[in-house]
């Protein structure tokens, strides 16, 4: 018999995590590297979100259990923020507040998977989307989109994917890693593929307020009507609102659903901690102003970080539409030997800038997509500046 089960046995270390603690290694034995693994705002929480976070401290109705699916006053300011920007109308029993939309997405997964069943997954993927399939007992079926086609998967790549045993399509716009954002065009057919074949939407909507340019947020269920009973919204605090750290996601979609996934938390890890869901509250209710700050400013490091890193020599780069990575393609290095280190992967070419210019990216392999480095841009001007110098010094 074996020490550990199979299904954890198999888990894969989440990649960006693995650069960012390699990074965070070398800087403690005193090395100077610039991180741009990081997939989380380096803005502080906003001012009055902390305020409200302290008085809920202090208040001692906030210091014991509360109900699983997160308290009435946040679902409310979920349902009325999901109406805003998804145009979908979700009463409080169809919403569940969960630790991160991590979990939300672990909690659906666990909710919609039987052993057997197929879930679509576009590729470039985030790296924990096949991991929880898996591990929940179904199969992810990728279907590749690389920069030819500006990263979207179309309805022809999808129905290719199809098969009697699909269960759902995982849909994430904007995406992580490669700043995609589907047009509503684009979507509506998406959504109306979905609708004709009758199967599960996940979406992934935790860069919906980061997009730039003509850009802009489209959610794929409110595409089509008839997608509603089989659909699932997931969003969280983390990315709009600098919040990473106070863990507070939630996932809305039919009442079965929902009552199913309160279920497995109500056994797994009960309420999101009280005081995170009253600075959730202050978030979504408060001033917004300080999110559209917050995305000028990584708007205007977008296009400065796309401009330096078309400049190059074996680099191309898309330009991200979304959320705050950057995701070039590097084979045009490859074949190259800079620092000893003859380049034949994207995985060497991010060691390379570690060990050599001391800049940490993490290679595509993770997501899916060799041949391509994610680089984020939600790090300090100065910083960004800094490590595309070294990077392009390096390559030059
Ligand atoms: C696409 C995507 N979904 C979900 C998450 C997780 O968000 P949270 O911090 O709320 O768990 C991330 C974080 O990197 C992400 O990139």
């Amino acid at each position: 018999m074996n020490r550990l089960s199979a299904a954890i046995t198999s888990l894969g270390e989440s990649s960006t995590m693995a650069i960012t603690a390699k990074a965070r290694e070398m800087r403690e034995a005193g090395a100077d590297v610039i991180g741009f693994g990081a997939g989380e705002p380096d803005f502080a929480t906003p001012e009055h979100v902390v305020a409200a976070a302290a008085a809920a401290c202090s208040d001692p109705a906030q210091h014991h259990y509360t109900a699983v699916g997160g308290s009435a006053r946040l679902r409310e300011a979920i349902a009325a923020k999901v109406l805003a920007d998804s145009h979908i109308e979700y009463s409080p029993a169809q919403i569940l507040v969960t630790n991160g939309a991590k979990h939300a997405v672990a909690n659906t997964f666990a909710a919609l998977c039987d052993p057997g069943t197929e879930v679509i997954v576009p590729a470039p993927y985030w790296v924990t989307y096949p991991e929880i399939i898996r591990y929940c007992g179904a199969e992810p079926v990728f279907v590749s989109a690389g920069a030819d086609s500006a990263f979207k998967v179309g309805v022809d790549d999808l129905e290719r994917a199809r098969t009697a045993r699909t269960k759902a399509l995982l849909f994430v716009s904007p995406s992580n890693p490669t700043g995609a954002v589907y047009g509503r065009d684009e979507a509506r057919a998406i959504a109306q593929w979905a609708a004709d074949a009758g199967i599960w939407i996940v979406t992934d909507e935790i860069y919906g307020r980061l997009t730039y340019g003509a850009h802009e947020f489209v959610s794929l269920p409110a595409q089509d009507p008839a997608l509603l009973d089989r659909s699932v919204v997931i969003d969280g605090v983390a990315k709009a609102y600098a919040m990473t750290g106070w863990r507070v996601g939630w996932m809305c979609g039919p009442p079965d659903l929902i009552r199913a996934a309160s279920r497995l938390q109500g056994h797994q890890t009960s309420n999101v901690a009280n005081v995170c869901q009253a600075a959730a509250v202050a978030a979504l209710e408060g001033p917004q102003d300080v999110v559209e700050e917050m995305r000028l400013v990584f708007d205007a490091r977008r296009r400065r970080m796309h401009a330096l890193l078309s400049s190059m020599p074996g680099v191309d780069c898309t330009e991200p539409e979304g959320a705050f990575y950057c995701f070039p393609s590097v084979d045009g290095l490859f074949g190259r030997t800079i620092a000893g280190r003859r380049l034949d992967s994207s995985a060497a070419v991010a060691e390379v800038l570690l060990d050599a210019a001391g800049i940490a990216v993490v290679p595509g392999e993770g997501f899916g997509a060799p041949g391509y480095l994610r680089i984020s841009y939600a790090l300090a001007d100065d910083q960004l500046e800094a490590g595309m110098q070294r990077m392009g010094d390096l390559l030059s």
